[in-house]
């Protein structure tokens, strides 16, 4: 997608170099950052500099690539996949793509390894641009049937990034957005800030403005009152880890604006790639929910008049904050999971009719 105009991905391998989009800068500054070796990948996942499930799961195959590169043993990977596990635990994309590359690199001699790695590596990205444009298209359906029967500007509320930023291209909850606004639908979206890290603001936002597409900022506690009002006509998030049973874990907040949506009869749809799937937790209760630094919450970072990014103290001194990064929407709250194979119910039945 687009950047100033320029198409960008947000990722790729370059000369035994990994290249991100340093996502901690955005929407301030564009730094390109290289990745050079494997505790590089570890630390880009861990501050954030890459985030958002699909597109961990890709910097994490492309740490293994690095930690092949760095010391080609199979004891030294086995300590690398774990330490990359580890970095992030919520988005279950994170163990899906480490698993997939360890799986396909058991049993592969020493000379052979580094192509297997890079090609497995490239192939988890290939395939989610390519979920992510299909989410797009299946998305497309819903958003267009809203517009034939409104004959006027389709409102779409999304929290935090599902957008390209989060993926390698397209988005999750982006996608049909994009898709929509291709065909010529008039569409309009209303981004919640998203507290603390502010990724609506700072990265959907940023996206939307970059391909045209007309966008409002929201506080996170207004989408309840346009709900109310009408101005809403569905809403459309992203999911770091979906369980078989439909219940859908993603950005905190998530839950309270599905809530408000349940009670509003507003459609609540999540958008999500197979990978984002987590087939053995049976429990919500078990996900691994992140809890991350308070001072996210307490200090913000923000342009100052030189032009400068700067992080200010925004709390009392005294004061203590839990920063809670993700809560679960249980699936009767869903009125549907759009993925790359189509559209169903947040169920078990559902599920399995696409994918099993
Ligand atoms: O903490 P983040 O910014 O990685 O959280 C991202 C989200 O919650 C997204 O909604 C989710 O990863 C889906 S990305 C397509």
């Amino acid at each position: 997608m687009k950047i100033d105009g320029n198409d960008y991905r947000t990722i790729w391998f370059d000369n035994n170099i990994v290249k991100i989009i340093d996502q901690t800068k955005l929407p301030h500054q564009l730094i390109i950052k290289d990745l050079k070796t494997f505790n590089d990948a570890v630390n880009a996942i861990k501050l954030m500099e890459v985030r958002g499930a699909p597109l961990i799961g890709a910097t994490a195959a492309y740490g293994i690539v690095l930690a092949i590169i760095e010391n080609n043993d199979q004891s030294f990977l086995k300590i690398a996949s774990d330490k990359l596990i580890a970095s992030r635990p919520t988005a279950i994309n994170l163990k899906w793509s480490v698993d997939r590359m360890m799986k396909k690199l058991s049993r592969v001699n020493s000379n052979e390894i580094f192509n297997i790695a890079l090609n497995e590596a490239k192939k988890i990205c290939e395939e989610d641009v390519q979920f992510c444009k299909n989410i797009g298209l299946n998305g497309l359906k819903i958003i267009e049937a809203i517009y034939k029967k409104k004959k006027s500007t389709v409102n779409v509320l999304t929290h935090c990034n599902a957008g390209w930023l989060a993926t390698i291209n397209w988005g999750t909850a982006t996608s049909p957005i994009y898709h929509a606004n291709k065909k010529g639908i008039p569409i309009h979206i209303w981004v919640d800030e998203t507290r603390p890290r502010n990724q609506g603001a700072n990265l959907t936002s940023f996206e939307l403005n970059e391909e045209k597409i007309p966008n409002t900022i929201i506080a996170d506690n207004t989408g309840g009152i346009l709900m109310q009002r009408g101005e809403i006509d569905i809403c459309i998030v992203g999911t770091d880890r979906t369980l078989a049973n439909g219940d859908v874990c993603n950005k905190i907040g998530t839950y309270l604006k599905a809530l408000a949506a349940y009670d509003n009869n507003v459609p609540f749809y999540v958008a999500l790639p197979s990978s984002t799937i987590d087939w053995n937790t049976k429990n919500s209760r078990d996900i691994p929910i992140e809890e991350r630094n308070s001072n996210e919450l307490s200090h913000i970072d923000g342009l100052d008049d030189e032009g400068n990014i700067k992080k200010i103290q925004i709390y009392p001194k005294k004061s203590k904050a839990k920063n809670i990064a993700f809560d679960i929407t249980p699936a009767k709250y869903v009125t549907g999971l759009i993925t790359e194979k189509g559209i169903c119910e947040a169920s078990r039945e559902g599920l399995n009719n696409l994918f099993k």
